[in-house]
């Protein structure tokens, strides 16, 4: 009975509301609450609600080692490419986020992110995913990672695009789990209206047992896949599946991998890659201390300079394992959620009254028993959309693609005028079917092409 296991775990508040509300209220919330693992939910609450978390222990950090930019071996990069073309990569996309911080209402993936043609998010992944599958003439399964709050509403845009022009049996969307939110002081369980529990995805570190449980990681065996590589929906800048990543992950024997930029301020909302008791350990934007994220080296630079972009590589063997031992730890988010109250009226909070539980992949760096950062250039690779204005917006990150692209083609040859900061003044957009980088692109473009002086261009 979901009350004796409420009453066990010490939900007394929610068991006495199933006993005061109406029949079929009391079912619809008997059923939500059947599909939670809800002794997790009250070890959670016991943990990380009702006593203090504390924090983590910093003292020790030291700055990662870091495979700089321009110092790679060329036979890593072959490695990359080889394990490419064998067909032993997979890629998976994270998208289960809420994307609340953008504004933008739907899944994130939807979000128009080409200046010319308003193509979405999930077209340019899909892209890139083509281009790569085209120039390495392998599978490169795709998995996107949906959750509950998003899934169907995904769903229905791969379905409406015709799956980007992939073939739909090459792409894969699976389910991450959710977790209820709870009174930051109590610990109950917050109901969002009267017969629903307030649920939220599990963090993008849900990936692991998701998985597991979605057959993700079978799927993967039987198509002879050892490593995927994973991305934030967000990025549009990234190169899926790089095979110097992939190189240097394969060259180290690494179990899980990331990719690192250098922070163009000391207090960027990115997290730090680092080291801890010879461990790769990342170390979230908001637990870093002002004083260790402004430390710098007697040239200037940073100490903590190495800046996660949230793309991995992974081995397959390892997530079956971190997956299998029952995942990561979570984190405690203080959230504002709106909450049915026990007088039966839904306030909504201005300030945070609950705790979300996340996890978050990066906690599976220090469980590698090998792990390599390699540096990636932030003008070619990072220029994510989180925010609706300022940094990290739509703004920034068309500006950042323009000037990429704007470098291409002029790469190419193609008299382009930028100004100091190498902006064109006009919207560029190349698909990435068309080209993924500057040799793409120089290849591909038609000989004499010269672009309309104060036009926006399009390369399709
Ligand atoms: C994240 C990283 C940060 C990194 C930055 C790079 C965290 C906590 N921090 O920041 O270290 O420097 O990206 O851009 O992740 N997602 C899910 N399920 C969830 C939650 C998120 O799939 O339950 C997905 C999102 O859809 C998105 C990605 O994970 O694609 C990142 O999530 P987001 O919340 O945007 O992370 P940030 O805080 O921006």
């Amino acid at each position: 009975m979901i009350r004796e296991e409420l009453l066990r775990i010490g939900q007394t508040e929610l068991a006495d509301t199933l006993v005061r509300v109406d029949p079929p209220t009391r079912r619809r919330l008997e059923a939500q609450l059947e599909t939670l693992d809800l002794d997790r939910v009250g070890r959670l609450v016991a943990d990380l609600v009702t006593t203090d978390p504390g924090h983590e222990e910093l003292a020790d950090l030291e700055p990662a080692d870091v495979v700089p930019l321009g110092a790679d071996d060329p036979a890593a990069i072959a490695r990359g490419e080889e394990l490419l073309r064998e067909g032993r990569v997979a890629a998976v996309l994270v998208a289960g986020g809420q994307g609340t911080r953008l504004g933008f209402d739907g899944p994130k993936g939807a979000f128009p992110v080409g200046a010319v043609t308003g193509r979405t998010l999930f077209d340019h992944h899909a892209g890139r995913i083509a281009a790569m599958r085209e120039r390495y003439a392998c599978e490169l399964p795709w998995y996107v990672m949906t959750s509950p709050q998003n899934d169907e509403a995904t769903r229905e845009i791969f379905r409406e695009n015709d799956w980007f022009g992939l073939s739909p049996g090459s792409v894969r969307l699976f389910v991450q789990g959710e977790l209820p939110a709870v009174d930051r002081r109590t610990g109950t369980i917050l109901r969002e209206t009267p017969d629903r529990i307030a649920l939220s995805p599990d963090g993008h570190g849900g990936l692991f047992p998701a998985l597991v449980r979605e057959g993700v990681l079978d799927d993967m065996r039987s198509r002879g896949v050892s490593t995927f590589v994973t991305f934030n929906v967000d990025n549009p800048m990234l190169s899926v599946a790089d095979p110097r990543l992939l190189g240097h992950h394969a060259q180290a024997g690494a179990e899980m991998s990331n990719v690192v930029v250098r922070k163009h301020d000391p207090r960027e909302r990115v997290g730090v890659v680092a080291k801890r008791a010879d461990r790769t350990v990342l170390v979230e934007y908001s637990d870093l201390p002002d004083d260790l994220a402004r430390l710098r080296e007697p040239d200037g630079g940073l100490v903590f300079w190495a800046g996660s972009i949230a793309a991995h590589a992974i081995e397959r063997e390892f997530a079956e394992r971190v997956g299998a031992e029952g995942g990561l730890p979570y984190h405690r988010a203080l959230k504002a959620v709106p909450y049915v109250h026990e007088s039966g009226e839904t306030v909504t909070p201005d300030q945070p009254n609950a705790v979300k539980f996340e996890a978050f992949m990066f906690d599976a760096l220090p469980m590698a028993e090998r792990a390599v950062s390699v540096e990636a250039d932030r003008r070619e690779e990072f220029s994510p959309i989180k925010n609706a204005e300022g940094p990290d917006s739509p703004d920034t990150a068309r500006r950042d693609l323009n000037r990429l692209y704007a470098s291409w083609l002029r790469a190419a040859g193609v008299d382009i005028a930028t100004d100091a900061s190498g902006d064109p003044g006009v919207d560029i957009e190349v698909d990435p079917r068309f080209a993924i980088d500057a040799g793409d692109l120089r290849r591909r473009l038609p000989e004499g092409y010269a672009p309309t002086p104060g036009e926006p261009i399009l390369l399709a």
